[in-house]
């Protein structure tokens, strides 16, 4: 259980989930975070990662520190989305574990379930078929980094958990054209879309897949409540369990940005799943539920992204 004075460590916490993650512990009045940036500990290099926990002693350890990226990125890099989320994954699980961590939280992703998932995606479901071939570099890393925080849970009694949450939006996001997802990708076209006075933005594909999205700060609260109630060598979804097509998502993008012209669909691009959303019984039962209406997250992310990136 976290306690005000812990020292906890959250890895990654310049990024979207782990600054959340160091947002939500402050407003609880957690004051002794163990923050590291790459420039101060590159998390890929065991070593150092090693001499890291030996010397700060982290209690608790939030692994939100990845290599993320959108299709384009997973097909363009593949090795260095296998390679170094294996490495940072080894190197910050085993530091934790050799070095007396009491609890360890590790981050998957509702994107590394089969690409034919029945919907809505049951816990269970993890390794039940063949894997999305466009990002299987990553989910190969990131079972792997399931895996082995359930066979140091077996072996060495090591409470290490694994969380699955679904397709995350908020600030801090990368809002970079290259690497970004759904959400900040379209916040943007539709911003520079409205600045330019372009009379249509098109969107890929038909608009009728639908999908699950969940604001980071729910998430970072889910978390927190993992990390002090949920003791299970299970993985366990955090989502919303709703899910809303493209289409209208474009539509709240385009409100929320103040974008007045045409929103087309490119049937020529490819649609992805139909479906994709997580079924949420299980973190339901421990109490959880989120709290932030999406249309009000999404105008909040959009101030964030004018007032920090454009
Ligand atoms: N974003 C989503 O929609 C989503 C959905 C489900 C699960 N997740 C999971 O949540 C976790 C965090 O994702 P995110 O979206 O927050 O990613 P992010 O915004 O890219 O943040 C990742 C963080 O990891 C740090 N990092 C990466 N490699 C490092 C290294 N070698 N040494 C030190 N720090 C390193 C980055 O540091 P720099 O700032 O220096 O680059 C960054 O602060 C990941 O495990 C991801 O799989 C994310």
């Amino acid at each position: 259980m976290l306690k005000p004075e812990s020292r906890i460590f959250v890895a990654g916490h310049r990024g979207l989930v782990g600054s959340a993650i160091s947002r939500r512990l402050r407003e609880l009045g957690h004051g002794a975070l163990l923050e590291a940036g790459r420039e101060a500990l590159d998390l890929t290099d065991a070593v150092a990662v090693s001499d890291f926990f030996e010397k700060e002693r982290p209690e608790f350890v939030f692994l939100a520190a990845a290599k993320v990226g959108g299709i384009l990125a997973n097909s363009t890099y593949p090795a260095e989305f296998l390679a170094q989320n294996l490495r940072i994954q080894d190197a910050v699980i085993t530091a934790a574990m050799r070095n007396g961590t009491e609890k360890l939280v590790f981050l998957g992703s509702s994107c590394i379930y089969p690409r034919d998932a029945v919907q809505p995606i049951t816990e269970d479901q993890l390794l039940a078929g063949p894997l999305e071939p466009t990002n299987q570099w990553y989910a190969i890393a990131k079972i792997a980094g399931i895996k082995l925080v359930q066979a140091y849970r077996q072996q060495h009694d090591f409470a290490g958990i694994a969380a699955m949450p679904t397709n995350l939006y908020g600030p801090n996001d990368n809002f970079d054209p290259e690497g970004s997802h759904v959400i900040p990708g379209m916040l943007r076209r539709f911003h520079e879309a409205k600045l330019s006075g372009a009379p249509s933005v098109t969107v890929w594909g038909s608009g009728t897949p639908k999908r699950e999205f969940l604001h980071v700060d729910d998430l970072a609260d889910a978390l927190v409540l993992l990390m002090n109630r949920y003791d299970n060598s299970e993985i366990i979804n955090v989502g919303t369990g709703e899910d809303i097509t493209i289409a209208e998502l474009a539509q709240i993008v385009a409100e929320v940005t103040g974008y007045a012209g045409e929103i087309a669909f490119d049937t020529s691009k490819p649609d992805g799943a139909p479906r994709k959303v997580l079924n949420i019984d299980k973190i339901r039962a421990l109490g959880w539920q989120p709290k932030i209406d999406f249309r009000t997250g999404l105008a909040e992310t959009y101030r964030w992204y004018c007032d920090h990136v454009d």
